[in-house]
């Protein structure tokens, strides 16, 4: 049976700081979404059958929750089908049957524009700047629905990543990997989404610039935008989030806090593996 923990966050809930420093074996806590209340779900997935060919699913029943400024990790094997679940979130291939909604409507079979417009913002593993403009010609790209916000998006998207500020005019592929993925973060967060939805952020980067991506998604986080993210560093994202998810078969495997999922035997001993038994889970 698959498993789906809606949370209610108590808007009095104290979010702890993580320590995701490199090699850092210390495991806290990443809390609890603050301010989410018991307020309506940003993304509700709900036993949800999809594919790309037809008559095969990828997606076998999946169910997920992501509440108000609740960060939520999916990990999970390789061809498990992390990305097509947030690829049927975001209106890109075909649900057969269940239901996503959006803050409580229904958004099965939208397309990917309208969600874009209504508030969900999408940062795909790959080719997720455009490596020939600037970096501010990539945040304009990320405005062009509401270009009459770019002067105040472009103040945010600053204050939480300065090295922006201090990029502005370099060329996005004249950028290292981990100053591109902030560009491609910022784009996302031009259009002030109410959830975003990260598709292996740190897939490629060396171990330090992982580490300060995950501290950049905790600061996206943290500045109030609920975030769905799919990682491969399962460790590291089941360390960060609030609460995550082990997608198995196009099914859900394994639900529940961070921290719970990361002392849990069976998922250490099916997906997490040598490295976290040697870190014993706490
Ligand atoms: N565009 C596509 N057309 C047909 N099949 C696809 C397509 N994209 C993915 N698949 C198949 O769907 C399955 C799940 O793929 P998906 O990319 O969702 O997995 P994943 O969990 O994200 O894996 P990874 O960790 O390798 O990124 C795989 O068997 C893959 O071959
Ligand atoms: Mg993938």
């Amino acid at each position: 049976m698959p498993i789906s923990v809606p949370i209610r966050v108590p808007t009095s809930a104290k979010r702890n700081e993580v320590s995701i420093m490199s090699g850092d074996t210390t495991i806290k806590d990443a809390g609890t979404a603050s301010g989410a209340g018991t307020v309506k779900n940003v993304i509700d997935v709900t036993d949800v059958h999809a594919g790309y060919v037809s008559g095969v699913n990828i997606l076998n029943g999946c169910n997920l929750t992501v509440a108000p400024g609740e960060f939520v990790g999916i990990i999970g094997p390789n061809g498990a089908g992390k990305s097509t679940l947030l690829k049927a979130v975001l209106g890109m291939v075909s649900i057969r049957s269940g239901e996503v909604k959006l803050e409580n409507e229904v958004i099965t079979g939208k397309k990917a524009h309208e969600l874009v417009e209504r508030g969900v913002g999408f940062v795909p593993q790959t080719k997720n700047v455009f490596p020939s403009l600037t970096v501010q010609e990539n945040l304009e790209m990320g405005c062009y629905l509401k270009p009459s916000r770019f002067k105040d998006r472009l103040s945010y998207v600053v204050d939480l990543f300065p090295r922006l500020g201090e990029r502005i005019d370099f060329r996005a592929g004249a950028l290292s990997g981990g100053e591109r993925q902030m560009v491609a973060m910022g784009r996302a967060l031009m259009l002030d989404p109410s959830v975003l939805l990260l598709d292996e952020p740190s897939a490629g980067l060396s171990p330090a610039l992982q580490d300060q991506c995950f501290v950049q998604c905790r600061k996206v986080n943290q500045s109030g935008v609920a975030i769905l993210m799919v990682e491969q560093n399962a460790r590291r994202c089941l360390q960060v989030v609030h609460r995550g998810y082990v997608l198995d078969h196009g099914t859900n495997a394994y639900t529940g806090t961070g921290r719970g999922l990361l002392a849990d035997p069976n998922v250490i001993a099916l997906y997490l593996g040598t490295l976290a038994k040697s870190t014993g889970g706490h």
